[in-house]
Formats: structure tokens, C-alpha cells, sequence
């Protein structure tokens, strides 16, 4: 039952630092990490290696609830096959947020996410954590940053790995998945009501963890 174990949900656009800031809090709390949009990708990368279109409705949700997925050691493998860098790629987020706007899909990925939840806690990184996943948890954020600043994010980290990068398309990709994720009809990207919104354009990521924590550290107090 998720509402009895602590939760912190952390949502927002992609490119906020809701990744890196889930990994700090986590560690710090000694809790577990909720990857949500990890799920998605594994979704959109099983429908592109199946062959299907991504407008097969029904068969992508048939791919989506068949889902055969294990996540060890920080490795993630897609029917026994190691795809944790495959799925980080851009085309993988484009195609994640195509399945992601499914209902069916959704619904096929709920009671796996919320069966994150469990002692001594959950950090939960998604878009609708706060919202539809785990409505009743304690520490909701909705992590924000401009597409700009996103996209150089991205452009600085795609370098690092040594991949090709080009800011403008990153910035053009970005917005065009935001738009996407945030209009959808199925659990669109929105702040909960109850969510404290952090803009991380110009804070420091330990900045938005301190101020995480201090949150959590007053909703639970007890548990932590
Ligand atoms: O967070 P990440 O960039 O890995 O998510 C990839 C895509 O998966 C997002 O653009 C979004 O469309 C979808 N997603 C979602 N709900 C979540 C997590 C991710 O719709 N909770």
C-alpha cells in the first residue's frame, strides 16, 4: 500500500535535473529509486525493435503488458538484453513519449511503479508521480527549468559521453516532447496542486536537494 511508505514524488519536464536530484535524495535517505520514464523507453524501444507502428495502438498495449524487463546493479535489460545506454538516447525519449500518451499504456505500467513503494521509501522521478502514481505521497516536486537551459543540459552531457550533439535540435526536441507530454489526455505533465514548484534554471542541483530534503525531513520526521 504506497500511502503507508514514504514517497517523495518528483516530476517535471525532461532535462529539469528530476534524474540526478531522485539519485541524491535517494542515496541521502538510504531509500529506492523509481526510474518511471525508464519504463517508458523500454516500452517505445520493444515496439520499434518489434517492427510496429507507433500509431498500433493495440498492439504496442499488448507490448506494454507483456513487458519482460529486469533492472540489476544499475544495469537495465530488455528480454535478457543490456539496453541502459540504448534506451538514453534521444530518439528512445521521442519514442517513450509516443507510448506514453497511450491510456492503455499507462494503465499496463501502474501497479509496477507503485509496486516501487516499499520500506524504507521511494523517490519516484516521472511526470505524473505526484498527480496519478502516487497521489497520497508526503513530498511532492515539480522541477522546472527553461528549455534553454535544458537543452544545453543535454548538449553538455551528450559531449561528455562523446556523442554527437546539435543544441538546436536538442532545444527543438525538447519543446516538441514537452508539448507532446504536456497536452496529452492521459496523465498529462502537470504540477500536482500540492506540489512545491522548484525552478532549477539558475539554482544548483544541491541547492534543489537541500531544499527537497528540508521538506521531507518536516513531513517525516519519524521515518527518516
Ligand atoms: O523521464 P524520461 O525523459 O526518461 O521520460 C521519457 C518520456 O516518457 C517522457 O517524455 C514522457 O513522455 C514519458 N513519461 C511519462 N510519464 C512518466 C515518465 C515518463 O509519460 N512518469
Amino acid at each position: 500500500m504506497p500511502e503507508q511508505v514514504p514517497v517523495i514524488a518528483i516530476d517535471g519536464p525532461s532535462g529539469s535535473g528530476k534524474g540526478t536530484v531522485t539519485q541524491l535524495l535517494a542515496e541521502r535517505l538510504g531509500w529506492r529509486v523509481l526510474d518511471s520514464g525508464a519504463l517508458y523507453r523500454l516500452v517505445g524501444m520493444a515496439v520499434d525493435g518489434a517492427g510496429i507502428g507507433f500509431d498500433d495502438t493495440n498492439k504496442i498495449i499488448k507490448i506494454a503488458n507483456r513487458l519482460h524487463a529486469e533492472f540489476n546493479d544499475g544495469r537495465i535489460l530488455l528480454d535478457g538484453r543490456d539496453v541502459t545506454d540504448l534506451i538514453r538516447t534521444e530518439a528512445a525519449g521521442n519514442n517513450a513519449s509516443k507510448v506514453a500518451a497511450m491510456p492503455g499504456v499507462r494503465a499496463a505500467l501502474l501497479d509496477w511503479q507503485r509496486g516501487y513503494a516499499r520500506p524504507p521509501g521511494l523517490v519516484a522521478d516521472g511526470r505524473d508521480m505526484g498527480t496519478t502514481v502516487f497521489p497520497d505521497a508526503g513530498v511532492k516536486v515539480f522541477l522546472t527549468a527553461s528549455a534553454a537551459e535544458r537543452a544545453q543540459r543535454r548538449y553538455k552531457q551528450l559531449k561528455e559521453k562523446g556523442l554527437p550533439a546539435n543544441l538546436a535540435a536538442l532545444r527543438s526536441e525538447i519543446e516538441e516532447r514537452d508539448a507532446r507530454d504536456r497536452t496529452r489526455a492521459a496523465s498529462p505533465l502537470l504540477a500536482a496542486p500540492d506540489a512545491i514548484e522548484i525552478d532549477s534554471t539558475a539554482l544548483g542541483i544541491d541547492e534543489v536537494v537541500q531544499r527537497v530534503l528540508q521538506q521531507a525531513h518536516r513531513v517525516y520526521a519519524t521515518s527518516l
